[in-house]
């Protein structure tokens, strides 16, 4: 049995969380199983490595960040995504491999194939089915963060461009996995064009569990 695989992506503020969370009720109330996720988080461990890497007291070098967000990813993969699609579930998890592409890769430097090498051990070779780029303009994103601030978030204006020029990118060279959704300030609306996405591009192809 396969299940379905479903990641967010975007940029600080763009409404990941809100958008994710709202798709996962739309297929609740369908009544499929959907597990829900973020990452980095989802287990004991990896939430405490979330802990480690937001923290704006710590300072960590970017191969060490980039190795954390694995180290995280791993204990997700094999602990719960993996056998929640083997159960025939859909998944749905806010964040995945290609955040750490966009904001240690582009946004920090790190090399590019070293992280795509790593991410194949760390998520076992599974790639989601179908991930949701949501792209905003970074100024705008960063507005809804002013007051509590993550380590990452406190990052200067330029990394955050590069991160979502790094996105973009992304999206250009995997155009069939990665659909681009521009953010409309209705946030309904958003969810509208999110649903009809993946209505049209994941759900015929998914096989409900008994
Ligand atoms: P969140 O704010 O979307 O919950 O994600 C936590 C932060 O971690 C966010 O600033 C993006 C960052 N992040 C990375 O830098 N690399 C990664 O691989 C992941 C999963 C998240």
């Amino acid at each position: 049995m396969k299940g379905l695989f479903i990641t967010f992506e975007g940029s600080e503020g763009c409404g990941k969380s809100t958008q994710s969370k709202l798709l996962a009720e739309y297929l609740r109330r369908k009544g499929c199983k959907v597990v829900y996720l973020r990452e980095p988080g989802g287990t004991a461990i990896s939430e405490k490595i979330r802990n480690i890497l937001l923290d704006p007291k710590n300072h960590i070098e970017p191969l060490s960040e980039t190795l954390l967000y694995m180290v995280a990813r791993v204990q997700l993969v094999k602990q719960i995504i993996k056998p929640a699609l083997a159960e025939g579930k859909i998944v749905i998890c806010d964040r995945f491999l290609d955040s750490t592409i966009a904001y240690q890769g582009y946004g920090l430097g790190v090399d590019i194939k070293f992280i795509q090498h790593t991410g194949k051990l760390a998520t076992d070779g599974i790639k989601p089915d179908l991930t949701i780029l949501l792209d905003l303009a970074v100024k705008e994103g960063l507005r809804y963060r002013e007051f509590s601030k993550d380590r990452i978030e406190k990052r200067s204006l330029s990394y955050h461009l590069r991160v979502r020029k790094g996105y973009l990118k992304l999206a250009a060279c995997e155009p069939k996995r990665i659909k681009v959704i521009q953010v409309d300030k209705d946030k309904f609306v958003t969810q509208e064009n999110i649903r009809e996405l993946v209505e049209r591009h994941v759900i015929p192809r998914y096989q409900r569990p008994g």
